[in-house]
């Protein structure tokens, strides 16, 4: 099947659903085991099948497949959240005294897990100075057990060349991890250049309709846990799970296994069946939104760019931005909705701009199908100091628009009242 047959058909036949078209939200936390056996082997992961909701559910399995095939994996597993999707990707193959090279320029919400609750855990997250994979390879040492990092970074909007630094990785025998949450696997699909794990918060645009929080961890099945020497608790016995050894059982679905058998038991961060009934839905469109997405965000890009108020303008997909290049390697349909910008006049500006806005919603999400705009300044990072913003580029005149599905012109005609009343 092509993408778009996939986000419609991929992991779900109706014939084992009472011939339902939809997808069927199943509300039950357990799973009769049938007979005596059955229970046993399903306990030994002998059997396939469903036991508990916080293991496996089958409206999650469905949503777990069909990212899965649209990532090009061998097997996904569903999270709560996009947080716990990164945890439990992290904690699958790190434990205290480890190390993990990150790029510096990721969510806020990755920094902080990261550099606090990682950090307490005993598991130190070194980051990258920059952007080139000689930036990483500095970092790396024998303790180093993957490179992490996020294609289309919120907000700054890198593009790393994912290629490249997963080469690096492989040299040094550990796995590529992308979070590629923000342009979904119809944009750009990691795999297809060397990345080993995928992450997304489903949240944004995958679910794509502000109504649902998820996340989700796509598994290759490239990397060679064995080969590597360094993933003890992949290929040594599981004393927590009858002494599996998730290599030898599972062979190239040994991650992703042990991520649900071990971690995500032992987390509890599983998904409501009804937050993935409702990822599913929104998929279904997928390919839609994010070109229009795109599409509408270059527009605004460039209108933005010929603004005699507008200080700054940061999207990819501008001929002038330092990753254009790249953007064409990486995302040639487009940059997704994302697009950073400087208001003249700096914190007094940008209050007047964001109280005169009409139709983006002042918040922090993104990847909604309602335009967002997100004052840091003001908002998510206001208990920094001048030095830690500037640290994380956050300045008094920088705004993230994530742009939406509207009609394009009606919004760019309330950016342009919002920046006239500004300027006032
Ligand atoms: C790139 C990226 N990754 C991960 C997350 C975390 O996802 P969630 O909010 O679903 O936990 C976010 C949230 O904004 C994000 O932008």
């Amino acid at each position: 099947m092509n993408f778009d047959t996939k986000l419609l058909h991929a992991g779900f036949n109706p014939k084992e659903h009472n011939m339902s078209i939809n997808v069927p939200i199943y509300p039950t936390t357990a799973f009769d085991f049938g007979d005596v056996q059955r229970g046993a082997d399903l306990f030994d992961l002998k059997t396939a099948g469903d036991i508990y909701t916080r293991l496996s559910n089958p409206t999650n399995n469905i949503l777990e497949n069909r990212i899965s095939e649209l990532e090009g994996g061998l097997g996904a597993l569903s999270f709560s959240s996009g947080q716990a999707a990164t945890t439990a990707a992290i904690l699958n193959i790190t434990s205290s005294g480890d190390e993990i090279v990150a790029a510096s320029t990721l969510y806020g919400g990755t920094c902080n897990l990261f550099s606090t609750t990682f950090k307490k855990l005993g598991i130190n997250v070194k980051f990258a100075k920059g952007d080139d994979v000689k930036d990483f390879e500095k970092e790396i040492t024998s303790k180093t057990r993957c490179i992490f990092m996020e294609l289309l970074s919120n907000p700054a909007l890198n593009i790393i060349d994912i290629e490249a630094l997963a080469s690096l990785a492989h040299k040094y025998s550990i796995p590529l991890i992308v979070d590629n949450t923000i342009p979904t696997p119809y944009l750009c699909r990691p795999f297809e250049w060397g990345a080993d794990i995928i992450v997304h918060s489903t949240t944004k645009y995958l679910s794509g309709h502000g109504n649902a929080m998820g996340g989700v961890i796509v598994d290759s099945g490239n990397f060679d846990w064995e080969e590597a020497g360094k993933f003890s608790e992949l290929t040594t016995p599981d004393e927590s799970y009858h002494g599996i050894i998730y290599t030898k059982e599972f062979k190239k679905c040994a991650y992703i296994v042990k991520a649900r058998a071990q971690i995500l038991r032992d987390m509890g961060s599983c998904p409501s069946p009804f937050n993935s009934y409702l990822t599913i839905s929104g998929l279904e469109t997928l390919s839609l939104r994010m070109q229009r997405h795109s599409d509408s965000a270059l527009k605004v890009a460039r209108w933005l760019q010929d603004n005699e108020n507008i200080a700054w303008v940061n999207y990819p997909k501008l001929e002038d931005n330092k990753y254009f290049e790249l953007s064409k390697k990486y995302c040639p349909l487009g940059a997704s909705s994302i697009i950073g910008f400087g208001i003249k006049g700096g914190a007094k500006a940008g209050v007047k701009f964001i109280e005169s806005l009409k139709i983006p919603i002042f918040t922090t999400n993104i990847g909604d199908t309602r335009s967002i705009i997100t004052y840091p300044y003001i908002t998510t990072h206001r208990q920094l100091n001048e030095e830690q913003m500037k640290a994380c580029g956050i300045s008094d005149d920088f705004m993230r628009l994530s742009v939406g599905l509207e009609d394009v012109d009606d919004l760019i005609n309330d950016l342009d009242c919002a920046i006239k009343a500004s300027v006032k």
